[in-house]
């Protein structure tokens, strides 16, 4: 019995050694990094709760381009604004692929924008880009909503008197609603249950992304479909939220075409129509669905997080938000009606929004990226189905390329002269093929949001409060901690 039990033991420890050394082997062409282990890979170096400050550390022991194991799978990391660049830029066609882990693959099936690769990913990408282009983003069809959000946000802040209030629902509202008349045509009232369960659904998928149960799916996919768990209530919410998606469609369809297409599905169900004798076409209703999905989930997260920075940063800077202020006091009528081109005439305050995009760095570590075939970067060669990691929050904290990196600075965007300036380390966005597909949209709802807050009220603390947290909770975006603060009506 003893000598069964040392052989099996013997039996281990070559497996293990056996597999130790098949992967110093596999990571003599690699970039370099810390030693993996069978099984764990590099597991054991990461705080996956501060993923982006673990990452930055490993660069300064194994460089700007370095391998992190992430079990048996190595990815690699590009670290710093100039290599986070050039990785996503010089070889753009090769890194432009998407990862899939099998949780996003059950939800998006290979369909949609943001989890397709290659020939599907660039009919539905070119869709998406053109679809937003031709609703008037840069005219004044989609601005026109976004100015009809912002109306609504202030208005619902006024009501609340100046008391103490979590701004997080009626931000992410306003913003849903943005997505909403972009892909349907219309928005919903505050009132309207069935979008506060769309609202609810996609926060739960997000935090369901980024948590242990969706590792756990990854690992063991087919056992956990079988067993219960908030896997199995993150389906029901996307079933929920396709079956929203298709009830909106049938109304499309039933309504008719209109004489001009006034929103997404609108355009899409024409496209349909356009290429059903095409072959190659990947237009059909499955891949409307997942789209929409993806424009909700890109679209919303990102831009109510950054706006709940936004509101939690003026009341941290009261310096900051006082001049922002004055210049738009100074610039704008009371009751004027805000346009994405006033920006020009409001460098200070362009200059914030910029700032709080850099300082919070929203999207942490970025979305993975696959090589479609093999490539080169940084002199590496870097075989097809490797996964690179651009850590843009690496790009935004880059000592070399901002003054006070760590500090709150809208210095950083403004020149002797107080003019505007832009900043190509200034990668909140990415960068290369994939880089973000709404960024103009986004960044028109950051700019009309914020100046519209921004001379209706002034943001304070409640009234015996002393201190607020502006640590960062990582989900598969870096947000604030639940707060409260008072809107007080200027
Ligand atoms: C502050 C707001 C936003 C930030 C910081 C942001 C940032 C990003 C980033 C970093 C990516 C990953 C790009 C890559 O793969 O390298 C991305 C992708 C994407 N974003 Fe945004 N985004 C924002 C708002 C929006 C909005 C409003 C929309 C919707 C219209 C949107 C739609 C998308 C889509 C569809 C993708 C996937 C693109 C692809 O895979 O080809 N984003 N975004």
């Amino acid at each position: 019995m003893l000598g069964l039990s040392a052989l099996l033991v013997a039996l281990l420890i070559s497996l293990f050694i056996v597999q130790f050394l098949k992967l110093q082997w596999a990571c003599r062409r690699l970039p370099p990094g810390p030693t993996p282990l069978p099984i764990i890979g590099n597991m054991w170096v990461m705080d996956f709760k501060r993923q982006h400050e673990t990452l930055i550390k490993l660069a300064q022991i194994y460089g700007n381009i370095f391998t992190l194991w992430m079990g048996p799978i190595p990815i690699i990391i590009l670290n710093g604004f100039q290599t986070v660049k050039d990785g996503l830029t010089v070889h753009a066609e090769d890194v432009s692929g998407r990862p899939s882990t099998p949780f996003w693959q059950r939800v998006a099936s290979g369909k949609g924008i943001i989890f397709t690769s290659g020939h599907t990913w660039k009919q539905q990408r070119r869709f998406g880009l053109m679809t937003l282009r031709n609703l008037g983003l840069g005219k004044k069809g989609l601005e026109h909503r976004v100015q009809e959000e912002a109306c609504h946000l202030v208005e619902f802040f006024m009501q609340e008197r100046g008391q103490p209030l979590d701004p997080s629902f009626p931000i992410v509202h306003s913003v849903s609603n943005v997505i909403a008349a972009v892909v349907f045509g219309h928005r919903f009232t505050i009132e309207n249950k069935n979008f506060h369960q769309v609202i609810e659904s996609y926060d739960y998928m997000v935090k369901f992304g980024s948590s242990v149960s969706e590792m756990l799916y990854d690992i063991f996919p087919w056992l956990m479909n079988h067993l219960p768990g908030p896997h199995q209530k993150v389906f029901y919410c996307h079933e929920f939220l396709r079956s929203f998606a298709r009830n909106e469609i049938r109304n499309h369809r039933e309504n008719g075409p209109p004489d001009e297409p006034q929103d997404f599905i609108d355009f899409y169900l024409a496209q349909i129509d356009k290429s059903k004798d095409d072959p190659t076409s990947t237009f059909d209703e499955d891949n409307m669905v997942q789209a929409i999905f993806d424009l909700f989930l890109a679209g919303t997260e990102t831009t109510t997080t950054t706006l709940r920075w936004t509101v939690l940063d003026m009341v941290a800077h009261p310096d900051v938000q006082e001049k922002v202020q004055k210049e738009l006091d100074a610039v704008l009528g009371p009751s004027q009606l805000i346009c994405y081109e006033d920006r020009k005439k409001l460098p200070y305050t362009n200059a914030v929004i910029h700032e709080i995009q850099r300082y919070n760095s929203v999207v942490a570590v970025g979305v993975p990226r696959e090589c479609i075939r093999g490539t080169v970067l940084q002199g590496f060669p870097i075989e097809k189905g490797t996964i690179i990691i651009p850590n843009l929050t690496s790009a935004l904290l880059d000592p070399e390329q901002w003054e006070t990196p760590r500090q709150f600075n809208p210095n950083h965007f403004l020149d002797k002269d107080g003019n505007f300036v832009n900043k190509d380390a200034f990668l909140a966005f990415s960068a290369g093929h994939r880089v973000c597909l709404g960024e103009l949209l986004a960044r028109t709802e950051l700019f009309l949001f914020f100046s519209n807050l921004m001379r209706a009220f002034t943001f304070k603390l409640p009234e015996g409060v002393k201190e607020i947290n502006t640590e960062a909770i990582t989900w598969i975006t870096l947000q604030p901690h639940p707060y409260k603060i008072c809107a007080v009506p200027r």
